[in-house]
């Protein structure tokens, strides 16, 4: 499927079942992290649903063949 960064607009295909963060490296997103254990909220993204996910705990769902993961609620001033 494909999976679409905001707000560059950058997209990739996925498998399901990949991890949201092998996915955004390979498309050569950085989506910022900490723990990585899903406990530290700092790798958070928003799906197109608006739901929000931490990416480092997050896979490519099934049953889509598209999604928007929108990076920039993770505003670096
Ligand atoms: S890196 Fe800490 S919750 Fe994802």
């Amino acid at each position: 499927m494909k999976i679409i960064f905001l707000p560059d607009n950058i997209s990739v295909d996925a498998e399901v079942g990949e991890p949201l963060l092998e996915v955004a490296e390979r498309a050569g997103v950085t989506i910022p992290t900490g723990c990585l254990m899903g406990s530290c909220h700092a790798c958070e993204v928003e799906l197109d649903n608006g739901q929000i996910i931490c990416a480092c705990i997050a896979a490519i769902p099934p049953g889509k063949t598209e999604i928007t993961i929108n990076l920039s609620i993770d505003i670096d001033w």
